[in-house]
Order: C-alpha cells, then structure tokens, then sequence
C-alpha cells in the first residue's frame, strides 16, 4: 500500500514542485491550500505534469474543523507543512500578520495530527534561522538568531517540534532549512511569478529580462565578499523538492528529530548569477549598484555534508540549469496567456 501524504501549501512555489516528484515517486497525496499565494491552475498543472490525480480542499490550515474532516476521511500516514506567509519586508510592517498565521497554522496542525496519531511530520524552516553566521560554511549546529519577524515565525516552530519531540518520542520530525530557492520546473508550467514588484534577485531578474522592469538594483557592493556583492546559497527548486521526498522517506524510516541544510555548498555573489542569467538566456539584464537593503547579511552558503549522510540528499543542478529554468517558465507563461 503507498502512503498517504497531506501537503500543506501544496500549491506554492516549493509545494508544487515537491506535489510532482512526491507523484512520481508513488506517495498519494492530499493537498491543501488557500491560494493566498498560489492560483487554481497550479493544481492541474501538476496533474497534468505527473499524468496523476490528487484530492485537493481549499482552505485554511488554521480551519481544525477542516483539518479533521480531512485527516477522518482520508487516512494520512504523514504531513509535509509548507503553508506559510513568507515575505521578510512585509513581516517586518506587519508582524502581528506572521505570527498570527504562521504559528496559528502550525498549532492546529500538529494538534490535530496529535489527535488522530499521525506523527510524522517535515518542516518547511529556513536558513534565516542562522541570522549573521559567524563563519562558512553553515553548519546545521551553529548558533541560531533571526532579523525579522518572518525568520522569528521558523525559529519558534522549531522550537515548538523539538519540545514536542521532547515530551513524545514517537513524533518523527525533519526540520529542513532552504537556503535560495530559484529556477522552475523544466517543463515551464510550474514556478515562481510573484505579483507586483518582487523582493527576491531571480525574480527580479526576469522582469527585467522580459523588460516587465526596466532595471535591477544591486544592494551595495561594499561587502566583504569576492565582488562586494551579497553572496547566496542558490538551489534549484527540483532540487529542493527533491530534499522532501528524500525527508519523507526519512520520517518514515526513523522516529527522530533532525534539522538538516538544503543548499548546494556553493555561493554566488548577485553580479555572478547576473552573468550566469545573462549566458544562458542570451539576455541583458542592465543594473546599477544602490544602497544596501536593511538586514541583509553579506554572505550566506550550506554545508551540505549532514543532509547527504542522513538524507542521501545531493542537489545536481548547476547555476545556469536554474537561470535557465526560471526564464523558460516565464516565457512559456506568456506563450499560454498570448
Ligand atoms: N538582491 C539585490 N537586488 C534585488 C533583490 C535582491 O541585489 O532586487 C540581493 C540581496 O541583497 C541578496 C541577494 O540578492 O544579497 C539575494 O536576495 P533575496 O531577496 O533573493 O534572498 P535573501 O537571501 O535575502 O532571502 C531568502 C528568502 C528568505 C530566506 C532567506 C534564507 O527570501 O525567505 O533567503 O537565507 F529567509
């Protein structure tokens, strides 16, 4: 008999790459999103995509009236929680918005969970959680601070699974830290196209490769790293989602907690994925170099040894893979919107 997943969020940038390989891979899955983030259309392009169906309730995480008529009908054997809000300049105006949602969500999730003996669970975390490391690269046992709201919501919950874990051992917990997810599904019908002006670089990026934004502002070039600009963790999404089948397969496995990184090991400073989009889209992308944006740390990159012996978990795909990637969704977009 497969197992039986509920993905929370399932419909979002991470949770509908993951939705597919989880597919692929023979799990069932039970999906649940609001699509405060995400649209309708996502699920039948993962349909589509996979050639699998799925059972999907749209709602919200917080609903435990919800979540129980969910988990009485449908057996689920384990959780993956991707439902959140994650914009770090809006939790910074609004952190009454982000504790409220992201705790809320989480309580009522494992809550219920609780209730009906479903306890294994992988956490959508971040590497925000190491706020202004003292070295590199990170490793899953530094110490742990955050800048904002938003990286205070994944360090409360984290520690909120290991007092669980704690108190019960037959929890199995993994608890996965990102670091920057970019790139998209290769088919071109699954990725990342926030509304309005994005605050992430790949992005940011693409509206100005399709001339959506005329130019991208480098914040500051007077770090203390190979160019002057912020260097980053970047990891393709497949990737990424691949971590999770590789955490599932864990959880099932063992019953334990463990934090592990997702990342590649390699940083990129914002002027190397400039060239690096630039070459494998034959595209300019014009910029200046402004000011630094507050509460950006200067470098930020895995040690991605724990999650390749725990996990067997290895990201394969290079930088120009993901610039690459991230366009061709965007092109495609516009091709099916024509
Ligand atoms: N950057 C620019 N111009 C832009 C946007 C970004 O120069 O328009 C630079 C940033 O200064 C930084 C790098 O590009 O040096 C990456 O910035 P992102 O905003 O893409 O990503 P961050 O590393 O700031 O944050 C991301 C996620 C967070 C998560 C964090 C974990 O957005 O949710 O990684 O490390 F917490």
């Amino acid at each position: 008999m497969s197992k039986k997943i509920l993905v929370t969020g399932g419909t979002g940038f991470i949770g509908s790459h993951t939705c597919c390989l989880l597919l692929e891979e023979g799990y069932e899955l039970v999906v649940i999103d609001d699509f405060s983030n995400s649209s309708p259309e996502v699920v039948s392009k993962i349909k589509e995509i996979t050639k699998r169906d799925f059972k999907f309730y749209e709602g919200d995480v917080k609903d435990k009236a919800l979540l129980r008529k969910i988990f009485k009908t449908e057996k689920i054997d384990a959780v993956i929680h991707f439902a959140g809000y994650k914009a770090v300049g809006e939790s910074v105006k609004e952190p009454l918005k982000y504790y409220r949602n992201n705790l809320d969500t989480t309580l009522s999730l494992l809550e219920v969970m609780e209730e009906f003996q479903c306890k294994k669970f992988v956490f959508s975390s971040s590497a925000t959680v190491y706020g202004s490391p003292k070295s590199l690269p990170i490793k899953e046992d530094f110490p742990l601070s955050t800048t904002n709201p938003y990286g205070t919501t994944k360090l409360i919950i984290e520690g909120i699974l290991k007092d669980l874990y704690q108190a019960d051992p037959t929890w199995s917990v993994a608890i996965l830290r990102y670091f920057n997810p970019i790139g998209a599904h290769p088919s071109g019908l699954l990725g990342e196209n926030p509304n309005g002006i994005p605050n992430n670089l790949m992005p940011y990026i693409v509206k100005v490769a399709t001339k959506e934004l005329e130019i991208l502002n480098v914040f500051g070039d007077d770090y203390d790293t190979k160019d002057g600009t912020g260097v980053r963790d970047y990891i393709h999404v497949m990737d990424l989602a691949m971590g999770h089948v590789k955490a599932i397969e864990k959880v099932f496995k063992e019953n334990k907690l463990d934090c592990y990184n997702l990342g590649t090991g390699e940083g990129y400073s914002v002027l190397e994925i400039v060239q690096a989009f630039e070459k494998a889209n034959h595209i300019q992308v014009p910029y200046r170099i402004v000011e630094r944006r507050s509460g950006d740390i200067a470098a930020c990159y895995a040690d991605p040894t724990y999650a390749y012996e725990e996990l067997g978990f290895k990201a394969e795909k290079g930088i120009e893979e993901m610039c690459r990637d991230a366009y061709h969704y965007i092109e495609v977009s516009k091709q099916e919107n024509k």
